[in-house]
């Protein structure tokens, strides 16, 4: 496992414009379960599963039932999102955050609506699912905190007209355009994807790496830090898996990054 990072910090130093790619798995070692690893929401909950499945569905047909279930347990007030709102970063996410001030990595492409990458420190953050604190107009896409917008009347409604709804992407939702150009853009300009503590099996994230092994072929580097493989493994998209806890390897992943800095410093 050593090799393995050290390798990774070596791919890191040599390459010109890195990106990490993040999932649940990177905040389970903050106490927030992820969906589909073997404890995951899902894995044991498969009935919350199917309900979250239709709930952008059931805003689009009618937002103010929507608002109902998502002003109850499911929703701001439910035990998830308060559990997410009260974790704070593991080594993880401070390791990441470290590669960017080290200008190791240039992005942080996260699924996580958590925002522990940016307690942690991460300036160059997208938001790729949505944040938990944040409200969105379906219509003009304008955001909002929870504290810009009366709940009294349901759904609330934007200056547009539009109706507004949580910031967070259900399944079936279209990602943000500004969000999926931002995404693309850092995607199409990298040379370094490092996928940590995802799945890769929810589209159209998934896409990323892929786009990337496509257009780059073999020039790019595609490093996976997960527990277990994932489709990217098994399909040889990525170049090598480093199987583990994302918060022992990345921290460790730093540490050679800087030792082999040290050694390059001109004496
Ligand atoms: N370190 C490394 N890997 C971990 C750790 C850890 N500490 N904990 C869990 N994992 C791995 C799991 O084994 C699994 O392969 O992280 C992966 C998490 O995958 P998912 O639970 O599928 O999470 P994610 O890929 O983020 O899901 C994508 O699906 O449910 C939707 O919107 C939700 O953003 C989410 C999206
Ligand atoms: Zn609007």
């Amino acid at each position: 496992m050593e090799n393995l990072t050290k390798r990774a910090a070596s791919d890191l130093i040599a390459s010109k414009y890195a990106i990490a790619l993040t999932g649940a798995g990177i905040s389970t070692e903050s106490g927030l379960r992820d969906f589909r690893g073997p404890q995951g929401i899902w894995t044991t909950d498969r009935e919350a599963e199917a309900r979250a499945y239709e709930r952008y569905e059931r805003f689009l047909r009618d937002p103010k039932s929507y608002w109902e279930e998502m002003s109850g347990a499911e929703g701001t007030y439910g035990a998830f999102y308060r559990r997410v709102r009260e974790a704070e970063p593991n080594p993880g996410h401070y390791a990441l955050a470290e590669l960017e001030r080290l200008g190791l990595i240039k992005c942080v492409i996260t699924q996580n609506i958590d925002g522990l990458h940016e307690k942690a420190g991460s300036k160059n953050v997208v938001h790729y699912h949505g944040s938990v604190d944040k409200l969105r107009c379906a219509s003009c896409g304008s955001r909002f905190g929870f504290d810009e917008i009366s709940l009294e009347e349901l759904p609330p409604r934007c200056k547009c007209g539009g109706a507004i709804k949580y910031d967070v992407v259900h399944f079936k939702e279209p990602i943000p355009s500004d969000v999926m150009e931002w995404a693309e853009d850092e995607a199409l300009k990298c040379d370094l994807m490092l996928m940590c503590g995802t799945s890769a099996v929810v589209y159209p994230f998934a896409t990323l790496p892929r786009m990337l092994r496509l257009r780059a072929k073999t020039s790019a580097k595609i490093i996976e830090v997960n527990a277990e493989p994932t489709p990217l493994t098994h399909e040889n998209i990525s170049d090598y898996l480093i199987q583990g806890k994302t918060g022992e390897l990345l921290p460790a992943m730093v540490e050679a990054a800087k030792a082999l800095l040290e050694v390059q410093k001109p004496p």
